[in-house]
């Protein structure tokens, strides 16, 4: 560099012009420390998106994959994620309390993952629905949130997990009424009025022959997906393709050995990365006390 280009470099850097002071506006947003922070995306408009895009009631599969691989996409790129809760059209991510990720700066961490999370969607899209177009760009809102104790993000991670389980339990009876016994909407919801989980669970067995507890457990306890390197349990972890993209590098014109260092990284990187994906109960206490290292 030409000694006066490195003057003018300097010169520049240092002025401040009369513009600058409107960077007071910005408001500190910085995340309470030795909190756990939890980033929660949730689908918008997603009524909307799954009739359009002719999901299955109540459940539909496919969209339950891409969420995952658009979740473990966002645990690959942010390490210091634990574990990320999923159900509907929704994903919680869990930092460490210990954090300092970018600041622990709520817009940077809600508005980074969002975006990644709902790219991901949208790039994996193909993968899950070969034979569906995806009509129009989804989006996703995210917020984070401070828990100041592992009591209050264990409640947290109960209060989505029950909601998992009180929606998936309508929804099942709701579209069993509809789809299996000609009832309109309205009339399934009339029928539905003022029951309780017990109610819910003798329609449909005595109706439909549909024992709840032998739905499958991805609907009835959603998501888990945590960093395998903090599990000691033996869990029954659900295999999963990697989606495209994941750790695929574009060795462009390296030569062997450089291609080799690459795929010593990746798998590295792989290793470190890796996630376990559960669908169990996190309520109770078993499975963290099996896992103390988690939290
Ligand atoms: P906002 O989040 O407020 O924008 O509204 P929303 O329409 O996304 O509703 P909300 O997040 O409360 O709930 C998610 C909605 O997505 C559910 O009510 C369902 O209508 C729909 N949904 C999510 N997963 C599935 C699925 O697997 N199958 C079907 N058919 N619908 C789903
Ligand atoms: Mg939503």
């Amino acid at each position: 560099m030409h000694k006066n280009q490195s003057i003018i470099i300097c010169f520049t850097f240092k002025a401040k012009s009369k513009f600058e002071y409107v960077r007071k506006f910005e408001q500190s947003d910085q995340l309470l420390p030795q909190c756990w922070l939890v980033v929660r995306v949730d689908g918008r408009g997603f009524h909307k998106f799954s009739e359009r895009h002719e999901f299955a009631k109540p459940n539909e599969p496919r969209c339950i994959r891409l969420m995952t691989l658009a979740a473990r996409r966002v645990l690959m790129e942010h390490r210091s994620i634990l574990l990320a809760y999923g159900q509907s059209d929704e994903y919680s991510f869990v930092l460490h309390k210990d954090t300092n990720a970018f600041n622990r700066r709520a817009s940077k961490l809600a508005s980074l993952i969002g975006s990644l999370f709902t790219s991901a969607f949208v790039f994996n899209w193909s993968i899950c629905f070969p034979d569906r177009r995806l009509l129009y760009p989804p989006a996703f809102d995210a917020r984070a949130v401070a828990y100041p104790s592992v009591r209050t993000l264990r409640d947290y991670l109960s209060w989505r997990q029950a909601d998992c389980h009180i929606n998936n339990l309508y929804n099942t009876a709701f579209w069993s009424l509809v789809l299996r016994g000609g009832l309109s909407a309205n009339q399934a919801q009339e029928r539905l009025k003022g029951t309780l989980a017990a109610d819910k669970n003798e329609l449909l067995f005595s109706q439909f022959g549909i024992n709840y507890n032998n739905e499958p457990e991805v609907y009835r306890k959603g998501s888990l997906l945590v960093r395998a390197s903090l599990l000691d349990s033996q869990v029954d972890a659900v295999a999963e393709e990697a989606s495209v993209g994941d750790n695929v590098p574009d060795v462009g014109e390296a030569s062997v050995e450089e291609v080799s260092e690459i795929a010593a990284k990746v798998a590295k990187a792989e290793a470190e990365s890796a996630s376990t994906l559960l669908h169990i109960d996190i309520i109770k206490d078993k499975f963290w006390t099996e896992n103390p290292r988690i939290l």
